[in-house]
């Protein structure tokens, strides 16, 4: 198997750029895509040798009168690779829509950007994920990354059974192989309070291929044991 990704999601953390400057040190490890808030992008990109850089959204323009948006031009202007998308965060506090996921997800693949995109369930419904999952349709596989977050695991130290997982994770990989040939083999990450503790049965028993960490990705320790468990 291949080495797992860990995507570093620091959200809205933290407050000084002395404290990212530490957090991006920490985090340096091939492997790690740290995904800062955009006002820390250069500072870590300073700081980083070995993690790729990643953000948190972007807006599906390139340029123009667009006040407080960033474009993937400009990330790809500081050195980003990927870019998370979809985030139930967003989703729901913003009112991010599909609409707006797809124009984002296009133009990330444009400009040549990973988007991480991110799809979860409220409540144990399948029908909810095989909705999100209808955004990539007319959209190749090669260069996407899927997180699957659960909403009741975000942030909630509550982290989804491992078995639960295992079965999304299988039911995500076959409506892709549904709609795309060979989009069983697309990249799926596991989101929603992973810790140094369940980290690894992710990966090695719900078949992962990696992890989108919030909280646990800002802890010095906690972090540092939880790459250390994934031999990263
Ligand atoms: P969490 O966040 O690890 O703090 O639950 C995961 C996420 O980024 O959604």
């Amino acid at each position: 198997m291949e080495k797992p990704i860990v995507v570093a999601n620091w959200k809205m953390n933290p407050q000084k750029e002395e404290e990212a400057i530490r957090i991006a040190k920490f985090s340096d490890r091939e492997g790690v895509v740290i995904c800062p808030p955009f006002v820390f992008l250069s500072a870590v990109k300073k700081e980083v040798k070995k993690a790729d850089l990643g953000a948190q959204n972007c807006f599906f323009e390139k340029q123009g009168a667009f006040t407080g948006e960033t474009s993937p031009v400009m990330l790809k202007n500081y050195s980003c690779k990927y870019v998370i998308i979809g985030h139930s965060e967003r989703r729901e506090l913003l009112y991010e829509k599909e609409d707006d996921i797809k124009k984002k997800i296009k133009i990330l693949l444009d400009e040549k950007i990973t988007p991480i995109f991110c799809v979860g369930e409220d409540e144990k419904s399948e029908e909810s994920l095989r909705n999100q999952l209808k955004v990539l349709e007319d959209t190749s596989l090669k260069k996407i990354i899927i997180a699957y977050e659960p909403q009741f695991a975000i942030g909630t130290g509550k982290s989804c059974d491992i078995e639960e997982a295992e079965k999304k994770k299988v039911f995500i990989k076959s409506i892709l192989a549904k709609s795309h040939e060979g989009g069983e083999k697309t990249i799926v990450l596991y989101g929603g309070s992973v810790d140094s503790k369940n980290a690894l049965s992710y990966i090695e028993e719900a078949g992962f291929d990696g992890l989108l960490v919030g909280g646990a990705s800002l802890k010095e320790k906690e972090f540092g044991r939880l790459l250390k468990n994934i031999s990263l």
